[in-house]
C-alpha cells in the first residue's frame, strides 16, 4: 500500500492507540475551548499526522482515546479510517486527566491479544516508525521505547545508561540534573502484558498514572529495549514545540512524506 507515494509496511497483528486526552495547559487559553490535538501543525489537524504515523507503521486499526468532554468534537473530524490509510478507526473515553498510563489503559480491550503501538498525540516524527516496528516484532521485549537528544532535557523523560556497560538503567521523568541528553520520546511498542503492568501502578505526587513508571516497571524486569528516532522530532505542546513541528512538517516533511508546503502549493490545499 503506498500513501503520498511512500510504501508503507503491510502490518501484522500491531493495534495503534493514540493518546489525545490531557489538558494541555502548557499551549495556554486556547485549549480552554480546543484540544490540543486539534490545533494545526502546518496544514491539518496534529492528529491527522498522528493517525498517519501508525499507517506509516503498517498498522491498520486504531483507537484514539480522547478526553470524555471532548468526543463531540472528534467525533466530526474523524470520520473515515480510509482518509488516513486505515481500515478500522474507534474512539476511547478518558475520565479526566489521570495520566498518559491511564489513557493507555482504556484501550486495553481494543488491544485484545495483540501488540500495540502506542503514539503520544502531540509527538511528530520526520520518519516512519515501520523500522521501528520491526524491530519490536523481531523482538521477546515486554517494551521498546525511542529515544533522541534533546536541547531541554529538564522537559522530557531521560535516559540513564549504566557506566560500565552502557545498559539502560532508568528513565527519569523531567530530571532537575539530567543524566544525559537523551530523551525519551512518545512513541512506545508493547506486548499485551503491559496491561497487567499497568495495574500494579499506582499514581504519581500529581495524581496521574505516568508512562515512565510504566516504562521503569518493565526494564526492571530486564524486558524494555530501546532505539534510535531518525530524523527530526518535536513534542507540539508547547508553543516553541508547535512552531518547530509546523516548520519541520511544512519544510521537511512529516512520517518520511515529503515536505508538506509542496503538497500544499501543488493541491492548492487539499492534499488528499
Ligand atoms: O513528549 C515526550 C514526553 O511525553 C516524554 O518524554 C515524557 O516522559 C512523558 O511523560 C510525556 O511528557 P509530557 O509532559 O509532554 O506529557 P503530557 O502531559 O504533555 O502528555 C502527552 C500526551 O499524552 C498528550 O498529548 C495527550 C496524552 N495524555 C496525557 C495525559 C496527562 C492523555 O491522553 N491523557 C492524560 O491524562
Amino acid at each position: 500500500m503506498t500513501m503520498n507515494g511512500r510504501e508503507m509496511s503491510s502490518g501484522g497483528r500491531l493495534r495503534g492507540v493514540v493518546l489525545a486526552g490531557g489538558r494541555g495547559t502548557r499551549l495556554g487559553c486556547i485549549t480552554r475551548v480546543a484540544n490540543k490535538h486539534l490545533l494545526p501543525v502546518y496544514d491539518r489537524p496534529m492528529i491527522f499526522h498522528g493517525l498517519e504515523a501508525m499507517a506509516c507503521a503498517g498498522v491498520r486499526e486504531v483507537m484514539v482515546v480522547v478526553d470524555r468532554g471532548d468526543l463531540d468534537e472528534y467525533r466530526r473530524l474523524l470520520i473515515d479510517p480510509l482518509e488516513h490509510g486505515l481500515d478500522r478507526l474507534e474512539l476511547g473515553e478518558q475520565d479526566g486527566p489521570k495520566g498518559i498510563a491511564d489513557a493507555l489503559a482504556v484501550a486495553e480491550s481494543f488491544v485484545g491479544g495483540n501488540d500495540a503501538f502506542v503514539l503520544l498525540g502531540d509527538n511528530l516524527f520526520g520518519t516512519s516508525l515501520a523500522a521501528a516496528a520491526q524491530e519490536f516484532a523481531g523482538s521477546r521485549a515486554t517494551g521498546m521505547v525511542m529515544l533522541t537528544p534533546v536541547e531541554n532535557p529538564r522537559e522530557f523523560g531521560i535516559a540513564r545508561f549504566s557506566g560500565s556497560d552502557g545498559r539502560l538503567e532508568e528513565i527519569i521523568e523531567k530530571p532537575e540534573h539530567p543524566p544525559t541528553d537523551l530523551g525519551v520520546t512518545g512513541a512506545y511498542f508493547y506486548r499485551p502484558s503491559v496491561f497487567d503492568l499497568i495495574r500494579g501502578l499506582s499514581p504519581s505526587s500529581r495524581g496521574e498514572l505516568e508512562i515512565t513508571d510504566l516504562n521503569n516497571a518493565i526494564l526492571s524486569r530486564g524486558e524494555l529495549d530501546w532505539s534510535d528516532v531518525e530524523g527530526w522530532w518535536a513534542d507540539a505542546g508547547t508553543p516553541d514545540g508547535l512552531l518547530r513541528a509546523s516548520l519541520n512538517a511544512a519544510d521537511r516533511g512529516v512520517n518520511g512524506g515529503p515536505a508538506r508546503r509542496s503538497l500544499v502549493h501543488e493541491t492548492g490545499g487539499d492534499p488528499y
